[in-house]
Parts: structure tokens; C-alpha cells; sequence
């Protein structure tokens, strides 16, 4: 008997990373920091649980709308229009399983085998296995290093051919940290409609900004509603990424064929977490600036501490809850010094390697997944190691 599919042997390996070395250790009962990991630390927050425990007392326990519950696209289609600055109707809005699910569900319903897709190097790697899976090819456009990770409209346009379907747009930026500005992001949607391409954009870090940064969702830009998918999640700015809640904006045309696959795969989201979601798009927002604000504080520690560390450059991150220091300093390869740093230290931070060749000569880490004594001590920890092993 065959198995398993073909469109399973031929997609990438699976990889997560240093976590994978980091889990071996941990069955041999290391203590280890996990700075590879990006999730956040702090814990949803109370009035979302009390909404979703109040919910199943009501008795929201049986099956609701496939694209999600009314009133929660409603709600969502007010904070597009509100905050995002981009007009979507309720009808226009599918409520996913996290940006996971949303992302999965572009790339099944938008691609046909051999299909390309651009990723914007260094790019986030859980992104190539949808694509992947759905029968399209992944290329690789570099950002530009030499100034701090920016897009090179340029760049991207050589990586264009008759195949290319889509660009797939993380921003914020994991892994750099980077919040596109409006220029950059009018050069790229340029690009888009001048070849005729759609977008895939991860927009899952939106609600983490530092230091005034505003966060421009490009399909509010001239055009690019017609040709976005645009894909948020509660997972990040509410701590909510156990929930799996995301969603997808989309115009009307693409709705029919994005339903075709969310149905066929979950039929719909949990409902009684739908409420939890609608309490936290309701709510007050003032607990998403709370965390916005521990991050920013964690933020500037690791800055400190790693502008520090010999052979060590770091911008400040502008959003996202990760450092991407430049390494290059140190005369070692990142997965190197991700590995030594592990072993020494029992800090796990991960290789920029893993996020493709442009990410070479950079760590990713990432200060939102611990407390604030939890990173400051790892951050002791690898000073030390810097200053004896560097
Ligand atoms: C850029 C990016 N997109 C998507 C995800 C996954 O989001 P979710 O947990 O909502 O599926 C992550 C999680 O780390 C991410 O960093």
C-alpha cells in the first residue's frame, strides 16, 4: 500500500528548530530558558475567560455559522474599519483556527500545482509547508540586510515569473522585528498590481507596536482590497494562542472558495471560544497595551544587554516580540552559536539561519515568551558566556 500522499513526501521536512535540540535536554532534565519559542508569556485575560466559562453555561455548545458567529464578524468588521482603515461587510470575514488555519485556507483555495509564491527572505517558516501542501512552489525574494531588512521592490520583481500567484507578507516582521512603513509597502503594492498577484498578509503581530509605530495593513492601500487576504489572530495581542482564533479578510469574490475549504476542514470554529473572541474585540483595549508595554520593557533589557556582548549588533525591534541581533561579529555561523549558546548557558535562542539564507549572521530571540527575571537572567547568563567563550 502506498503511503503516504505525494503531496506529503514532496513538501518540506517539518523542522521547529532549536526546540527540537532543546527537547532532548529536557528529558534529560536540563533547565533551560525558552527564548525560541514565540508565544506570550502572560495569560489570557479574565474577562475573555469569564465570557467563554458564561458561555457554556448559556449553552453555546451546539453548531453555529460556518464562517463564525455573526455577531463576532460584525464586530470584527468594525475594528477592520476602525483600526486597519479597510471596509470589509460581516460577509467578507471568515472567523479561522488562528492565522494557521487562515493562512492554510488562502493557499488551498488560491493555489493550483506549481503555482509560485514569494516569501520575503528571512521569512517565517511555518508559512512553506502551506504553500507547499497546497501544491504551489515557494521562492524566495531577499529583504535588503544592508538596511535593516527593508523591502527591495527591485529584488522582488526579478523573482517574478508567469507562475507567481502570490506574495506572502509577514508584517510586522517575524523574524526581524521590522514594522514596514508606508512607503515600503507602497512600492510593494505597486509590484502586486502591476503583475496581477494577490497577497497573502500575516498580520498577526498588528497590536505589537513600540515606541509610537503605526502598523499599515496593505489592503487599506489604494487597489490592494481587491488582491488581499488579509489574516489577523487573537493569538498574540489578547494571549490567546492556545484558543485558536484568527480570521481572514476578504472581498466577496474570494469568500465562496475560501468557505469551500474551512468547511471541508474544521466546518467551523468552536463557538463557545467565538464568545471569548467576541469579548476581547469588544472589550476595553487597555489590557492589550498592558502586555504592548511588559514587552516594550523586556524589549529594551535584551537591547541592552545584547548591544553589550561582544561581536553582537542589535536593532531595536519595532514590533513583534522578537530581537534579531546581527552576529556576525563573533566569527561563528548562527546554528553554532544558537547550539553553544544552548549548551552552555541552557538558553534556547534560535539560528537566523532557520529563516533562510538571508537570516544567516542573526539570532532570533524572542522576549515575550518568559518573564521579565526570567530574561534578564538568561541574559546574565549568555554576558558570561560572551565574556569567558567569545
Ligand atoms: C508570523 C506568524 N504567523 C502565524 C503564526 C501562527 O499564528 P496562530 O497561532 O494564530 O496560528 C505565528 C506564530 O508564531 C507567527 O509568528
Amino acid at each position: 500500500m502506498k503511503w503516504p500522499a505525494d503531496r506529503i513526501t514532496k513538501s518540506s521536512p517539518k523542522s521547529f528548530g532549536m526546540y527540537e535540540k532543546a527537547v532532548a535536554l529536557i528529558a534529560q532534565g536540563k533547565d533551560l530558558i525558552h527564548l525560541e519559542v514565540g508565544r506570550p508569556c502572560f495569560d489570557t485575560p479574565l474577562h475573555i475567560k469569564e465570557a467563554t466559562k458564561q458561555a457554556l453555561d448559556d449553552g453555546i455548545v451546539h453548531y453555529g455559522e460556518f464562517p463564525g458567529e455573526l455577531k463576532l464578524r460584525e464586530a470584527l468588521a468594525e475594528k477592520l474599519k476602525r483600526y486597519n482603515k479597510v471596509d470589509f461587510s460581516p460577509d467578507e470575514i471568515i472567523v479561522t483556527n488562528g492565522l494557521t488555519h487562515a493562512g492554510y485556507s488562502v493557499c488551498m483555495a488560491s493555489l493550483d500545482e506549481g503555482d509560485e509564491v514569494i516569501l520575503l527572505d528571512p521569512y517565517y517558516p511555518q508559512h512553506v509547508n502551506k504553500i507547499e501542501l497546497a501544491g504551489g512552489r515557494v521562492v524566495l525574494a531577499p529583504l535588503d540586510k544592508e538596511k535593516g531588512f527593508r523591502i527591495d521592490a527591485e529584488s522582488i520583481q526579478e523573482k517574478i515569473t508567469n507562475k507567481t500567484r502570490m506574495i506572502a507578507l509577514v508584517n510586522p516582521s517575524n523574524p526581524t522585528g521590522r514594522v514596514f512603513s508606508a512607503e515600503e509597502l507602497t512600492s510593494l503594492a505597486n509590484l502586486v498590481i502591476k503583475n496581477d498577484l494577490l497577497v497573502m498578509a500575516d498580520e498577526v503581530y498588528e497590536q505589537i507596536l513600540f515606541d509610537g509605530k503605526k502598523h499599515i495593513s496593505i489592503a487599506s492601500l489604494p487597489g490592494m482590497a481587491e488582491r488581499t487576504f488579509s489574516m489577523y489572530a487573537f493569538t498574540k495581542g489578547y494571549a490567546m494562542d492556545g484558543w485558536r482564533l484568527g480570521y481572514i479578510a476578504a472581498r466577496q469574490q474570494y469568500i465562496e472558495a475560501l468557505l469551500k475549504i474551512t468547511m471541508n476542514d474544521v466546518a467551523h470554529v468552536n463557538v463557545f471560544a467565538q464568545e471569548g473572541a467576541y469579548a476581547a474585540i469588544t472589550g476595553s483595549q487597555q489590557v492589550v497595551a498592558d502586555m504592548v508595554a511588559e514587552d516594550c520593557r523586556k524589549r529594551d533589557l535584551v537591547h541592552r544587554y545584547l548591544n553589550a556582548m561582544k561581536g553582537v549588533r542589535c536593532p531595536l525591534a519595532e514590533g513583534t516580540i522578537y530581537a534579531f541581533p546581527e552576529i556576525r561579529g563573533t566569527g561563528k555561523s548562527s546554528a553554532c552559536l544558537a547550539n553553544e549558546i544552548l549548551e552552555e548557558t541552557g538558553v534556547v535562542v534560535e539560528a537566523g539561519s532557520f529563516y533562510g539564507k538571508v537570516g544567516e549572521g542573526h539570532l532570533r530571540i524572542c522576549f515575550g515568551a518568559e518573564s521579565y527575571a526570567k530574561i534578564e537572567t538568561a541574559m546574565q547568563r549568555m554576558t558570561d558566556y560572551f565574556n569567558t567563550k567569545i
